[in-house]
């Protein structure tokens, strides 16, 4: 089997989880401490280019890498030079860019600090490196009713999600932990931040198209089929309503220089 849990989710990230995941990746960019105007940019882990879209507009030069060829293909016209690749281990010579963007990858590493060394390799010294990650703080009741929900529908958490979230996700989930890996990658200036984003999604509609936009849920909704699939999607609007809240993600923000060399 593939280890590409990516492949075949490229559509709903766009249509759905892009909600959330652009205004993370605006804040993110935010934190460099400097400007990123005329440079090249990495955006590892760019899956649908969401952060590349962000470095473009800021009049950087992105350039981007994903082990997902489905997710770096999606709009492809569109996209900045992109390739196939694994973070642990990149196919750029030594200070090939000059700053590094990294947003909701280094979450999928069970070694993280071997990929944060990785992407501090082909970054210049000198040259940012931004990551981003959920905290292990964040939570929401009612993204919980929509995977609930969904589970009552008959949607089964995919195990590979599952060995996700237990052996990779907590590594790097508070600003503790962030930090001493971002240390040991041999990074300098390393600032930590961990907060709340404002994603500005405060109806049910949003939080579940954001929610069945991720690719833990691509595989069963394109076994069901557009009718049911919206036919679901409705109900589970109606079941979030009553616990409904503005979604606020707690995420971890890394924002530190690589190190001469
Ligand atoms: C949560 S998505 C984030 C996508 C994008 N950065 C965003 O913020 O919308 C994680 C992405 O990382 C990619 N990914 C996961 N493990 C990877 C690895 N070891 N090397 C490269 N990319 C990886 C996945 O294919 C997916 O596109």
């Amino acid at each position: 089997m593939s280890d590409d849990h990516y492949a075949g989710a490229a559509l709903g990230w766009a249509r759905g989880a892009t909600i959330v995941y652009a205004p993370i990746a605006r804040e993110l960019v935010a934190t460099a401490p400097q400007s990123l105007s005329g440079r090249t940019v990495l955006d590892v882990g760019a899956g649908t280019g969401v952060a590349s879209t962000v470095l473009a507009e800021l009049g950087a030069r992105p350039v981007a890498l994903d082990r997902s060829f489905d997710m770096l293909t999606w709009d492809a016209g569109r996209r900045p030079p992109s390739a196939v690749a694994d973070v642990y281990r990149l196919p750029l010579r030594d200070a090939a860019v000059d700053d590094t963007v990294a947003a909701f990858v280094f979450n999928h590493l069970v070694d993280p600090v071997i990929g944060i060394a990785e992407t501090a390799r082909v970054t210049r010294p000198g040259g940012a490196l931004l990551g981003c990650v959920y905290a292990n703080a964040s939570g929401s009741e009612a993204r919980d009713a929509i995977d609930l929900g969904a589970q009552r529908e008959g949607w089964q958490v995919p195990d590979w999600y599952v060995e996700l979230k237990r052996a990779a996700t907590p590594l790097l989930g508070t600003a503790d932990d962030m930090a001493r890996a971002a240390t040991q990658a041999g990074l300098v200036d390393v600032v930590v931040d961990e907060r709340g984003v404002d994603v500005g999604v405060t109806e049910p509609e949003q939080l579940v198209d954001y929610r069945l936009g991720q690719a833990n849920y691509s595989a069963w909704l394109a076994e069901l089929g557009a009718r049911r699939a919206q036919e679901i999607r409705s109900r589970l609007v109606e079941a979030v309503r009553p616990v409904m809240r503005p979604y606020r993600p707690i995420v971890v923000f890394l924002s530190a220089i690589v190190a001469a060399r």
